[in-house]
Order: structure tokens, then sequence, then C-alpha cells
């Protein structure tokens, strides 16, 4: 399967994306976890991106083209992909489409995380990750078993410096203005399956299942 996640920041993307991944064997490609981990690293992309990053826009899309370009050669994204975050603009949208069709295949699905945006604060203020896996959790809807600490590793988990009520409202008008035209886009292809977002994690993960089944 070859998917496509789109959704406001906390709408649940990076929660259902390893368990979809799981269930159907396919790469997760987060364009947020890789540009984080490449200002972490310090390395050329993370120095262009962490600007934009901080204040809550978008970074250009000939970065995050270029990331993921690289990425779907990998082997593990041969038999399917889970796209999270990615593509945010049309302009993503309209060369996803030129560079599947060079590699003869194209996207099967779109799962549009439908939320209002009254319900993000909570859930992004009170998130906090594990930077190494990805993992999630938040304070109150997913607490990890040891206060502050990955389940898996034991390792401490830290909140995302974009995740402030201040910084989400620039998120959230960057959905709005910039990604919100991308449903449309897939809309008008007729793939795209909207999933009421603001159910609890175990209920949207039996909707995600139903629409692929
Ligand atoms: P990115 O990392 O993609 O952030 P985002 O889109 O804002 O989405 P989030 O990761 O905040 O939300 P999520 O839907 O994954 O929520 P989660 O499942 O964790 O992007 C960050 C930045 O990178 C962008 O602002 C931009 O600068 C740049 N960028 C990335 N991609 C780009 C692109 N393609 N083009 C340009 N720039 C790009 O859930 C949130 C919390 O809620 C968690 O604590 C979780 O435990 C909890 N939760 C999840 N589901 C539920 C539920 N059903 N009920 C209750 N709580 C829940
Ligand atoms: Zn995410």
């Amino acid at each position: 399967k070859r998917l496509i996640l789109i959704g406001p920041p906390g709408s649940g993307k990076g929660t259902q994306s390893p368990i979809i991944k799981d269930e159907y064997c396919l790469c997760h490609l987060a364009t947020g976890d890789m540009l984080r981990a490449a200002v972490a690293a310090k390395t050329p992309l993370g120095i262009k991106a962490k600007e934009a990053m901080d204040k809550g826009e978008l970074v250009s899309d000939d970065l995050v083209v270029g990331i993921i370009d690289e990425a779907l050669k990998k082997p593990s994204c041969q038999k399917g992909f889970i796209l999270d975050g990615f593509p945010r603009t049309v302009v993503q949208a309209e060369k996803l489409d030129v560079m599947l069709q060079n590699r003869g295949t194209k996207v099967d699905k779109v799962l549009n995380f439908a939320i209002d945006d009254a319900i993000l604060e909570e859930r992004i203020t009170g998130r906090w990750i594990h930077p190494a896996s990805g993992r999630s959790y938040h304070t109150k809807f997913a607490p990890p078993k040891v206060p502050g600490t990955d389940d898996v590793t034991g390792e401490p988990l830290i909140q995302r410096k974009d995740d402030t009520a201040a910084v989400l409202k620039s998120r959230l008008e960057a959905f709005h203005r910039q990604t919100e035209p991308v449903i449309d886009y897939y809309a008008k292809k007729g793939n795209v399956v909207n999933l009421p977002a603001e159910k609890p994690p175990q209920a949207v993960t039996a909707e995600v299942k139903t629409a692929l089944s």
C-alpha cells in the first residue's frame, strides 16, 4: 500500500503510523521526524530547516521533496510506504506524482485526519516524545509507564520546541492555507478517506483499518 496521511498538528498521524506500518509491512516516512533529526545533527539540511520549523512555518518545497525522493529508494519502502506530513503543499503533491510516475507507481489512498482546531492545543502541549524512535506520549491521553521515560528504552522523553500554544497558531495557519488545498488536490482524483480523528486512539486505529480493508 502507498499511503499519505494528512492532518493538522496533533491530529494523530505520528500515533497511527507505527501501527499501520507494522500491520501492512510498510516504511514510515515522516518529513517532520527526518527534519528534526537533521536539525539535531546540525547537518546542512538541518541548518537550513531550523528557522522555519522553530517559527511553525513550512520549510522549502525543494528541501522536503529532496528528502522524500532519497528516502523512497530505501529497500524497506519498495513494498509500500506511509508518507506522514508530506506532501504539505500542492507543489509537493505535484512533484510526488512525477516521482512516483517515474517509478511506475502511484498513491493508493490519502487518509485525511479530520479534527476541530479547538482540540489540538491540549494534544500538542501535553505531548512528550522519544526523539530516537519518534514514539510519542501524552501526559493525559497516552502516559508513559514511568513519567518522563520511554516505555521501550527507558530513555528520557523531551518536548518538541514547536509544541507551544504560540507556535501551534502559526502551524495551524500554515495547515489551513497551504495544506488543505492538498486534500482538494487528491479529492479530485477520488482517493481521499476522511477519518474522525477526534475519537480515542484505538477508535481511530479501527477506522484506519476499515478504510484500508
Ligand atoms: P511535523 O513533525 O510533521 O508536525 P505536524 O504536522 O505539525 O504534526 P505533529 O507531529 O505535531 O502531529 P501528529 O499528527 O503526528 O500528532 P501525534 O500523533 O504525535 O512537522 C514539523 C515541522 O517540520 C513543520 O512545522 C514544518 O516546519 C516542517 N515540515 C515537516 N514536513 C514538511 C513538509 N512536507 N513541507 C514543509 N515543511 C515541513 O499526536 C499528538 C499528541 O496527541 C501526542 O501526544 C499523542 O499521544 C496524542 N494523541 C494522538 N492521537 C490521539 C487521540 N486519538 N486522542 C487523544 N490523544 C491523541
Ligand atoms: Zn507527527
